[in-house]
């Protein structure tokens, strides 16, 4: 299985804890220096940098609406599969981070 780019996979929540549809935000990384957005979308999981990039609000306190995220403050969206910026005020793509599922967990 391919790893992440850091080349480490770190445990991200139970797949219980994330509902279809949704988005979860979790803190990863050796330190804890990951804000990350996790989301199960038509059973796929996902994730991304949590941090709306127009200005920080937490993109895990926004809604799902298909395969994109609105953002909470001033209602930008990004495509999350891919973290594209797809509508005003955001411009700047979200990072993105592979995910895989193991034993019940999700890794980012
Ligand atoms: Fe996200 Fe402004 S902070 S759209």
């Amino acid at each position: 299985m391919k790893e992440n780019q850091s080349g480490q996979w770190y445990r991200a929540a139970s797949t219980l804890e994330i509902e279809d549809d949704d988005v979860l935000g979790v803190v990863v990384g050796d330190r804890g220096e990951h804000e990350v957005a996790l989301y199960k979308i038509q059973g796929k999981y996902y994730a991304t940098a949590d941090r709306c990039t127009h200005q920080t609000a937490r993109l895990s306190d926004g809604l799902v609406i298909d395969d994109c995220i609105e953002c909470p403050l001033h209602q930008g969206r990004f495509h999350v599969p891919t973290g594209r910026a797809k509508s005003a005020p955001v411009s700047i793509h979200l990072k993105t981070y592979p995910t895989k599922v193991e034993q019940g967990a999700v890794f980012v």
